[in-house]
């Protein structure tokens, strides 16, 4: 692989002109790239010609293409397009600035710490809201697992490669060794020659969550077949005996999550979250509490509802999240609609439209009434409403009731919280 895998770079692909490689991983290599009339950075996803062999993979690739680009979520890759370059098949997506859970586990392993349980969570919740959505809208991902799930520098976790293994695994599923998902990782019934569904997904995060908080994967073996057939037969290894403190709370969770069948397994992804938030009274911090998903659609009423169940606006429609960061949590804008933010203040009739008040906004150093975000048809903005501790932007305080034009991306701090905006058209 690595004769090509400068190849590309200085290229142009399509519409895009290839700027770096990135990485690889079994089936492709991963540049970044650089579309100019829209002026963003994009992933390409480049996969071995071999794909274009089996006689209908071009047809099925168009119609799973169109359907992994319906997937707008602040905690899903966003797919913009798919081409085929020569006898490559390449899929082009949002570029994250970051590095993968798997380099966060692996770097945490050399280092010989543990990722903190808060940050776990916060990471299990992410992946699993972004899950929810996608399972919503009768879409499983298959392959859940640390290298496909990307940390953005702002601390935004975004799950990519959805639905990627079905794709590429054929329709011949069930000749025996072929298996879709990656052994590690991989559910009972997966490992039986399965395609994967929905409760797959909810094994699979299982995984992932007893690996972060022990730092070890739950089976091992010399070989990969072995290692799936263990997912297979033996018994959970409970993480507590690699760390004994755990909570047993989360040792349940994780448990409950790798139950061998899918019938003893959590129903849905959004049960699992909802075990996950009865946790969080019990951590002992500081920062914004976690609520739960459901009291964060109480706290304005102009809001539609949480990412977990919302509904998708039409594609051509901008969709606006605001994405709590400290805490996961994602709130789902309307357009064409006014917001301001702040607290509820005893004596003070006017309540902001979110009310951060649950959210120990006091805290946080929100004012009463803080900021204002005005969702338009082509611009989002924020401004500053005369706040004690500022709202700021890159480093730079906004200048009170200046509107600030928002981008796709953009972190604001209101007093010392973080939100970004993900906007997207
Ligand atoms: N959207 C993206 N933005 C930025 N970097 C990305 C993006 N997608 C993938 N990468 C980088 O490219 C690398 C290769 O990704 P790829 O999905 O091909 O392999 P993998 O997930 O590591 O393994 P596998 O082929 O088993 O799924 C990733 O590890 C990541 O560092
Ligand atoms: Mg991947």
């Amino acid at each position: 692989m690595t004769e090509r895998q400068e190849g590309l770079v200085g290229k142009t692909l399509g519409k895009y002109d290839v700027l770096e490689y990135l990485g690889y991983g079994a089936v492709a290599q991963v540049y970044k790239a650089y579309h100019p009339v829209l002026d963003r950075n994009v992933a390409i996803k480049l996969l071995h010609p071999h794909f274009t062999r089996e006689e209908d993979f071009v047809e099925r690739f168009k119609i799973e293409a169109r359907n992994l680009a319906s997937l707008r979520h602040p905690n899903i890759v966003q797919v913009y397009d798919f081409d085929i370059y020569g006898k490559r098949p390449y899929m082009v997506m949002e570029y994250i600035n970051g590095p993968t859970l798997k380099h966060l586990i692996e770097d945490a392993r050399k280092r010989q710490v543990r990722v903190p349980l808060g940050a776990s969570i916060r990471m299990i919740q992410n992946i699993g809201v972004g899950l929810s959505y996608a399972h919503g809208r009768n879409i499983a991902h298959r392959d859940i697992k640390p290298s496909n799930v990307l940390i953005e520098r702002s601390g935004r976790v975004v799950l990519a490669d959805f639905g990627l293994a079905r794709l590429l695994s054929g329709k011949k599923q069930t000749v025996p060794g072929t298996l879709t998902g990656t052994p590690a990782y991989i559910s009972p019934e997966q490992a039986m020659g399965k395609s994967g569904e929905g409760a797959s997904d909810i094994y699979s995060l299982g995984v992932v969550f007893y690996e972060l908080v022990t730092g070890q994967l739950p089976y091992d073996a010399e070989h990969q077949l072995a290692i799936a057939m263990k997912h297979v037969n033996e018994p959970f290894p409970s993480p507590r005996l690699i760390y004994p403190e755990l909570p047993d709370q989360i040792a349940q969770i994780i448990q409950k999550a790798m139950a061998k069948t899918k019938e003893e397994r959590y129903q849905s992804i959004d049960l699992l979250l909802q075990d996950l938030v009865k946790f969080q009274p019990t951590i002992k911090t500081a920062r914004l509490q976690n609520s739960s998903l459901i009291d964060i659609a109480n706290v304005s009423t102009k809001q539609e509802s949480t990412g977990a169940t919302t509904r998708l606006p039409s594609d051509e429609r901008t969709q606006v999240s605001v994405y709590f960061i400290d805490t996961g949590q994602i709130l789902n804008l309307k357009t064409q609609a006014e917001y301001t933010i702040g607290r509820k203040y005893k004596g003070q009739p006017l309540i902001p439209d979110i009310d951060l008040t649950p959210f120990k906004g006091y805290e946080w150093g929100i004012s009463r009434l803080h900021a204002k975000v005005v969702v338009g048809d082509e611009d989002v903005s924020i401004s500053d409403l005369g706040s004690s501790n500022g709202t700021w932007h890159s480093g730079r305080k906004l200048r009170v009731n200046t509107p600030y034009k928002l981008n796709h991306g953009d972190i604001i701090l209101l007093g010392k919280l973080r939100l970004q905006f993900l906007i997207y058209k």
